[in-house]
């Protein structure tokens, strides 16, 4: 039995798969995330920790600080341009002044991670102007582990006293981090989804080529509704040959004669009888 008529099959598995590209895959192929981080060296290990923290990815997160004079807001975003810097991110942001200073970029990523913490290093910010030797800035982002904390930014230090090696070191917390728990789903219930998506597929797209192609009505719409009537009366006959106990031929050969002397109320009973108990 064939599913669907041949001249067409082209034609709808085409339907098919934007069906299921619609219905299934919406969730899968959305965004590009933590993607358009660049790792100053690739390394596929860094890039899996990335991966970890994309829940996180194109959010906006900023920290307000005040030292002894100035006092500053720092925008991070995660593989976005922070405060609509191209590449940044990290920035500073002058309260007073208005003045953007990219601390990291994300063209210069470093993502080392644990068990339930990672550590995001974005390097080749702006250069100092008289501490740490002129050397350019970077921002230094521990993220850890929270189960119901949503992610909040945090400044720990700016360690610019020293020679070399400085870094502006943030803090935050955020469930993408936690180690997978059972909470993953397990192989059966994908088979599952992917069994029930695919029923989806066949019954809406089935029924739309019966009434938009075909021009079906009624229970004709439903798609190969011959087939599946076939499929239902097999399955009858089948249950029927299985759970009846007594022949089939012998009872109707006795209500022929039955039938002419009794009245048809009583067939129904006499029926049952047969059955097998279950
Ligand atoms: C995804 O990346 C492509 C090219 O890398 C870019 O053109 C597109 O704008 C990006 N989409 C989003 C949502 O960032
Ligand atoms: C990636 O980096 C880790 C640690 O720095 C190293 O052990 C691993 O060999 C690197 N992998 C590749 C493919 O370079
Ligand atoms: C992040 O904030 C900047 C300005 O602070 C804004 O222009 C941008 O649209 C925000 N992005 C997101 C994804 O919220
Ligand atoms: C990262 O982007 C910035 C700004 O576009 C650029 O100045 C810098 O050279 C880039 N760095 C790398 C390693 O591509």
């Amino acid at each position: 039995m064939q599913l669907f008529s041949v001249p067409r099959r082209g034609y709808v598995s085409l339907q098919t798969s934007l069906v299921l590209l619609v219905l299934c895959g919406s969730g899968v192929f959305a965004g590009n995330g933590t993607k358009s981080c660049k790792l100053s060296i690739e390394n596929q290990s860094e890039r899996k920790v990335l991966d970890r923290l994309e829940p996180l990815a194109n959010k906006n997160f900023t920290a307000d600080i005040t030292d002894d004079k100035d006092s500053y807001t720092y925008v991070f975003q995660l593989c976005g341009d922070a405060g609509g810097v191209p590449k940044a991110g990290v920035i500073q942001v002058n309260k007073k002044d208005k003045k953007k200073t990219v601390i990291g970029f994300y063209n210069t990523t470093q993502a080392i991670g644990g068990s339930d913490w990672v550590m995001l290093i974005y390097g080749g910010g702006e250069k100092y102007d008289s501490h740490c030797n002129g050397e350019q800035r970077k921002a230094m982002i521990m993220i850890s582990c929270s189960k119901d904390v949503d992610s909040k930014l945090e400044v720990i230090l700016e360690d610019r006293e020293r020679g070399n090696n400085c870094f502006y070191l943030f803090e935050m917390d955020s469930s993408a981090v936690c180690p997978p728990v059972q909470s993953q789903l397990s192989a059966g219930s994908i088979i599952l989804i992917i069994g029930f998506c695919l029923l989806a597929v066949y019954l809406i797209g089935g029924f739309l080529y019966q009434r938009l192609i075909v021009g079906a009505k009624g229970m004709e719409q439903f798609p190969n509704y011959a087939f599946w009537v076939e499929v239902g009366n097999l399955t009858a006959d089948g249950c029927d040959f299985v759970c009846r106990s007594k022949n089939r031929e012998e009872p109707s050969a006795y209500r022929g004669r039955e039938v002419t002397t009794n009245t048809v109320e009583e067939e129904p009973e006499e029926r049952d009888d047969h059955l097998l108990p279950m």
